[in-house]
């Protein structure tokens, strides 16, 4: 194990993780994701199941899944194969840390693509061209950006090589230093925009839509969506988190770290709508339901119409960038870490083969808001929704499901104990009670329903 450590690195302390934790879990599905999401399925309602989720599912799953990490020391693959051996189980429990880097590079694919669109933004806000735009205009330039394809590949090779570039240069010193500016940034600049919605947009109507509760609009595959979004927003169920548990000094607290990088992600997500919804409702042209160019659409008539918008724009778009740069590379670490381990690849090859990779598969997702947009084999789908809702809806909740499973079930109690250490005897117990029995039946119970009925 010791020489494990040594082949990665280990972060510098506790914030260290805490932060690259958080730059894995703030990204593109707290700011571009959850509001569309929540938008498309009607609102307040959908909003408490994600919270429930978060607290009931995701929170205990991603403790669980951290200390399989710290446990293991190695890629989430070789982790879970030696500990379900450790526990007497068979091989095919090691499947599960296979299922989740598999479930990384297919999110890489198209997190890319999307995370370009904020990369033109950037560029898009700095010439000027928002100053005063209506929600119909914001909508059209949408729609331009979408047809172009070579504009969109563009965006998500740069993407792609940039996230590569930082996972050349190793955990210590490529991912830690990244994400010690940058996330602090983020909450400042959405703290801004939270103002100009407060003032200038219609906020009670955001306000209610978010929090109102409204059950009409929800199906079971809403509360399933919720139930994806909580796996999809805390990177967990797919190794993300179990690799960088691995880096996390052995004294920590592991239930504090986590419960700390949750809170922050679910505060920045609700941030996010309360920014964006009020700015939706008082525009014309723009619907909650508008779907994945909620946040491109409307924020840029927020800060073409606010004073100091152009610089405001520019930096938001930045930041962006960067929440989802920070994400990306820990979709694509338990990969390369894995075939450093194992199939003697240097970080160098291991990036360029799993980036290039990626980068194909993402070329699907770009023609799917253009030339393949209407090219829906994948039950009706295109390939962008069907990568996003197999990931996200079935591979991410099922390996939480089996995460949940063993840690509860499987896993010696007191070797699990032994990495929970520093926490008190009543949190250990309330934990491992919730994920024996509340997060497995629940997803199981979700899962179930969605084959049964639609209307709750
Ligand atoms: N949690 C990231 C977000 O909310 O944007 C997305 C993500 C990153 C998912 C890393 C999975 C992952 F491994
Ligand atoms: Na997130």
């Amino acid at each position: 194990m010791a020489s494990q450590r040594k082949l990665h690195g280990t972060w510098a302390s506790r914030w260290t993780f805490i932060l690259a934790a958080t730059g894995s879990a703030v990204g593109l599905g707290n700011i571009w994701k959850f509001p569309y999401i929540t938008g498309e399925n009607g609102g307040g309602a959908f909003v408490l199941v994600y919270l429930l989720c978060i607290a009931l599912v995701g929170i205990p799953i991603m403790i669980a899944e951290v200390l399989i990490g710290r446990r293991g020391r190695q890629s989430p693959i070789n982790s879970m194969r030696d500990l379900a051996l450790e526990a007497g189980l068979p091989k095919f429990w090691g499947g599960i840390g296979w299922m989740g880097v598999v479930a990384g590079f297919l999110i890489l694919s198209f997190y890319s693509v999307i995370a370009g669109w904020a990369l033109h933004y950037v560029f898009a806000m700095a010439d000027g061209s928002f100053q005063n735009i209506t929600g119909a205009s914001s909508g059209a330039r949408f729609e331009t950006l979408l047809s172009n394809k070579n504009e969109l590949i563009m965006w998500h090779s740069l993407f792609i090589i940039m996230t590569i570039g930082v996972v050349i240069g190793g955990v210590t010193k490529g991912l830690g230093n990244a994400v010690r500016v940058l996330m602090p940034l983020l909450f400042v600049l959405l703290i801004v925009l939270l103002i100009y919605a407060v003032k200038q947009g219609d906020f009670m109507a955001g306000f209610n839509f978010l929090f109102s509760f409204n059950a009409d609009k929800l199906t079971w595959n809403g509360v399933l969506i919720a139930l994806g979004h909580a796996f999809f927003t805390l990177s967990l169920g797919m190794g993300a988190i179990m690799a960088y548990g691995a880096y996390m000094p052995s004294e920590a607290s592991l239930s504090k770290t986590v419960i700390t990088v949750g809170i922050l992600d679910t505060l920045i997500a609700l941030v996010a709508g309360l920014a964006i919804f009020p700015v939706v409702f008082a525009t014309q042209g723009i619907e909650p339901s508008a779907g994945p160019g909620l946040l491109f659409v409307s924020l840029p008539v927020a800060f073409g119409n606010m004073p100091g918008g152009l610089i405001f724009g520019v930096v938001f778009f930045v930041l962006i960038a960067i929440a989802a740069w920070s994400s990306a590379i820990s979709l694509i670490e338990p990969g390369v870490a894995y075939l450093v381990e194992s199939k003697r690849f240097s970080r160098l090859s291991a990036n360029i083969l799993l980036g290039f990779l990626a980068w194909l598969l993402g070329l699907g997702t770009v023609l799917s808001f253009n030339d393949w947009a209407e090219f829906k084999p994948f039950f009706g789908m295109t390939m962008f929704d069907f990568l996003d809702y197999l990931t996200a809806n079935i591979m991410l909740p099922l390996c939480g499901l089996l995460i949940a499973i063993f840690v509860g079930w499987f896993m010696r109690r007191e070797h699990v104990r032994k990495e929970l250490h520093v926490e008190s005897q009543a949190f250990f117990d309330r934990w491992f009670w919730v994920v024996r029995y509340v997060s497995p039946v629940l997803v199981g119970f979700v899962f179930i329903m969605l084959l049964f009925g639609d209307q709750i």
